[in-house]
């Protein structure tokens, strides 16, 4: 559904059928990405990157239904809030919060790869990771994140700012995000040189915005943030049969 369109003059038929379809996608992103547990190179650059730079209280802004798993990379992280767009994710993410214990052993090898960089960890480390999600709740990262100014030590924003619609939905994603970052604080973000047309899938998860690590960072910069540094990963051949892109590019920003 294009952003925009009031939900409401829907009937409760054609509501659930989008509901549904939300859902369906979730679960499909979810299935593609993460769910078999494998580290592949992607994984692996994106699991060492926050392994090494986020820590404190961390908001994931645009969580998708994947926080829980984000949360296994970040042993120096103390509390873990995130946000998402679509209910469904929320939905998604706490049901896969509350069956932790059926499902954590499958991401065994994530633990590797924090202990690749921090040493071994205990039998327990990826339930007590999990432990620190403290919330999870629907927001509008384009509208306003609900929570104080200079909350959190680290924003992690993966995936998810190319997919806004446009450049003003960007320059008002970044001022949020500021918003709520401590001065001295980090932004990591990452995007992919692609760009999503697959007008099968949900609105919000086009990667709308070409050339996203360039215009990330003309409105970083405008906006008041020092780019420190920016790495590129290149992941030809993609295996991704849900979208097509051959590169990520893993940005680090601080609120001066
Ligand atoms: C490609 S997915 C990435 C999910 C997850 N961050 C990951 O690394 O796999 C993009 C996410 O951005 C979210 N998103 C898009 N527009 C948003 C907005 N305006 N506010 C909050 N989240 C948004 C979508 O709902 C979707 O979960």
């Amino acid at each position: 559904m294009p952003k925009g369109i009031v939900s409401s003059n829907l009937t409760a038929s054609a509501k659930f059928i989008m509901d549904n379809k939300k859902l369906k996608y979730i679960e499909k992103y979810y299935l593609n990405n993460y769910a078999d547990g494998d580290v592949d190179k992607e994984i692996e650059a994106v699991g060492s990157f926050i392994a090494k730079e986020s820590a404190g209280r961390v908001l994931d802004c645009g969580c998708g239904p994947v926080p829980q798993i984000y949360a296994i990379f970040m042993p120096q992280m103390k509390e873990l809030y995130a946000i998402d767009l679509p209910q469904e994710s929320i939905d998604f993410v706490k049901e896969k919060i509350a069956l932790r214990g059926k499902w954590y052993q499958t991401f065994l090898p994530y633990q590797k790869v924090v202990e690749s960089i921090y040493g071994v960890q205990p039998e327990s480390y990826i339930l007590k990771q999990i432990e620190k999600i403290k919330d999870i709740q629907q927001a509008d990262m384009t509208e306003n994140l609900p929570f104080p100014d200079e909350y959190f030590d680290t924003v992690i924003s993966f995936y998810s700012l190319g997919c806004l619609n446009n450049e003003e939905e960007l320059n008002k994603a970044i001022y949020n995000i500021k918003r709520v970052l401590k001065t001295g604080g980090k932004l990591l973000h990452i995007n992919t040189n692609g760009k999503n047309s697959n007008n099968e899938l949900p609105a919000y998860t086009w990667r709308g915005l070409d050339q996203t690590s360039k215009l990330i960072k003309k409105y970083l910069k405008n906006s008041g943030f020092n780019i420190i540094s920016e790495k590129q990963v290149d992941l030809f051949p993609n295996k991704d049969s849900m979208y097509t892109y051959s590169n990520i590019s893993l940005l680090k920003a601080e609120k001066l």
